[in-house]
């Protein structure tokens, strides 16, 4: 079945069951400025949730044209897209769980046919703010799913917000399962190993989430759902990946075409940013150095580099931009429309950077010679930072280079010369580098420090096993992997969470001495990227709490930091776990 027969099939089922069927909101959210993007069909629907009438009435369906950029650079691994297309049904205090899930179910095994042992089901467990769902659990009983494959989870897996604030509540997850065999026994639908895929989530808000943390119950009981297509066409065409169907193929064959180099992360990259930066130029966004501006603009950048990998020109991938637009068209109308408009701003930012772009790309290729020549597997400082100050070019993509290379960057050099820069300048710059080393502004930073109270509290938690694997910090979120065998139990979370609140509340100084590496790990600094740094390291001391190799910066007190909290467990790899955690400024 194509994606737009699914999407038809979606909203003809809703309205059979008496929904008005509502037009997608632009992806540039029209009155909000607190968000940069539409992330979810209900954002727009954010004061009707509250109690606001709706002028279509209180049971609503459409598809919701969503950007996602959060984990921008994990595009190419197969699963994520920066672009995606949601389909929803809402119960603006109309209907409520029984008739939520019975709706969903039929959606599911009646009208797409997927067998109903594919099917397996999360309900909330129950904490302190809400209770237990068991109306939930009931409804899937009642509807045909038996109890063995119905899972209970906290928050952190089946609890619906959107940001910290507004309207949320429990929700109830549903797994397609893609017969792939089970990782271990205790493989459930909580699980990252691929079996099971998530293909819908009813969400329950009968709940406000204050700036405070605390909740309360709304006046109206709403159900608001998200059905993310790209992934249910993939699974019902029994793909890999949403690059394998007919939303992508054209285009992905037609860079295989032109490409003189391939490579398939290359061609997904630019199949992804392509149909992201169209949709966001249709809804009226420029290339520009700020905030949504300076999401489009790294969409083309990186899709532009990403054409140079495939050695496509510039002016052949005018072709491909037509290939896509004839594909999307009957989808989304605009892009015919808007077809001379995206040729034109795509077309002039490519202009605008591909000088900049083979430029950094020659020096970056020269950097990386005189370190392998050198014996050196670690690019200076200063170089990453010419790159950038001289040459213009965006700190993510050394990054990305660096990656792709298997070299590695000299990040507290370049910190160091950064913030230098920043202080001579006074810039007050921009830091919309997000997620690269230059990001370091209030929030990154105290995340860092954050990063570092977690990383000890899961070894006295777990044990000493539990070391650092991984660590990424937007202005967002912490990230942070490590080992550990299992998934990590909420009896564990909680504690961890505790003791790093704890530290915060105690408000440790935080201190910074330089040493050499021997001298470091002789008074037991933890430290994992040794071989990143040369003889000298820096040490950064947390009261008594925990002593970390580690470049920095830092906050001066824990007390800066606001309130910790997970928001997410799950598996990263083989033996090794993730957390995404939160700071919440009281
Ligand atoms: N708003 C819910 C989600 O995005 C449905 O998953």
């Amino acid at each position: 079945m194509k994606a737009i027969e699914i999407r038809n099939k979606f909203l003809d089922y809703f309205k059979s069951k008496g929904h008005s069927v509502i037009p997608s909101s632009p992806v540039i959210p029209e009155n909000d400025p607190s968000v940069l993007f539409t992330t979810a069909g209900m954002q727009p629907l954010v004061p009707y949730l509250l109690g606001e009438k709706h002028p279509a009435g209180n049971m609503l369906t459409d598809y919701q044209k969503c950007i996602r950029t959060v984990d921008i650079d994990e595009v190419g691994d197969n699963r994520h897209l920066t672009y995606f297309e949601m389909l929803g049904n809402w119960s603006l205090g109309a209907y409520f769980k029984e008739e939520a899930i019975g709706m969903s179910y039929e959606f599911l095994t009646k009208v797409l046919n997927i067998p109903a042992d594919k099917i397996s089901v999360t309900v909330f467990a129950g904490d302190e703010d809400a209770p237990r769902d068991t109306e939930a659990e009931d409804a899937w009983i009642k509807a045909g799913i038996p109890q063995e494959r119905i899972y209970h989870f906290g928050k952190d897996d089946n609890w619906w917000i959107a940001g910290d604030e507004g309207p949320c509540g429990p929700d109830t997850e549903m797994f397609y399962d893609t017969g792939k065999p089970a990782c271990s026994e205790h493989c459930n639908p909580s699980c990252d190993c691929g079996k099971y895929v998530e293909i819908w989530n009813n969400v329950f808000m009968e709940y406000y989430r204050e700036k405070d943390g605390t909740y309360r119950k709304l006046q109206q009981k709403n159900v608001d759902t998200g059905l993310g297509l790209e992934r249910m066409t993939m699974l019902l065409q029994g793909k890999e990946t949403p690059f394998d169907t007919e939303l992508f193929v054209p285009t992905m064959e037609k860079l295989k075409e032109l490409a003189k180099a391939d490579d398939i992360n290359s061609r997904r990259i630019v199949s992804d940013h392509l149909r992201s930066s169209m949709m966001i130029i249709c809804d009226g966004g420029m290339p520009s150095n700020t905030d949504r501006g300076y999401i489009l603009r790294r969409l083309i950048r990186r899709l532009t580099r990403h054409l140079n990998k495939l050695q496509i020109s510039i002016d052949n991938f005018t072709n491909v931009i037509d290939i896509t637009i004839d594909n999307l068209k009957e989808m989304y109308p605009e892009l015919e429309q808007n077809r001379t408009n995206i040729h034109k701003v795509i077309s002039d930012e490519q202009h605008k950077f591909i000088k900049t772009l083979e430029n950094g790309e020659r020096e970056f290729e020269k950097a990386v010679l005189r370190a392998k020549q050198a014996g050196e597997e670690i690019i200076p400082g200063t170089v990453v930072f010419k790159l950038y100050e001289t040459y213009g070019f965006p700190l993510e993509m050394t990054v990305e280079l660096a990656k792709e290379q298997g070299i590695k960057l000299d990040a507290s050099e370049f910190d160091k010369l950064f913030k230098e820069h920043q202080e001579k300048s006074k810039m007050g710059s921009e830091n919309k580098f997000k997620g690269g080393l230059a990001e370091q502004n209030e929030t990154t930073i105290a995340y860092h420090t954050a990063t570092h109270l977690l990383h000890k509290a899961l070894q006295i938690v777990l044990g000493e096993h539990a070391t650092q694997k991984g660590s990424n910090i937007t202005t967002e979120r912490l990230r942070f992997d490590f080992a550990h065998p299992q998934k990590v139990t909420k009896e564990e979370l909680d504690k961890v969470e505790e003791i790093v609140n704890e530290q915060i509340k105690r408000d440790l100084p935080v201190t910074c001495e330089e040493m050499t590496l021997e001298e470091a790990k002789a008074r037991g600094a933890m430290g994992l990227f040794e071989n990143k740094y040369g003889e000298k390291v820096k040490v950064y001391t947390i009261g008594d709490f925990s002593k970390e190799i580690c470049g920095g910066p830092h906050v001066k007190h824990t007390g800066e930091l606001g309130r910790f909290k997970i928001k997410k467990e799950e598996a990263s790899s083989a033996g090794v776990r993730r957390i995404k955690a939160v700071l919440i400024k009281e």
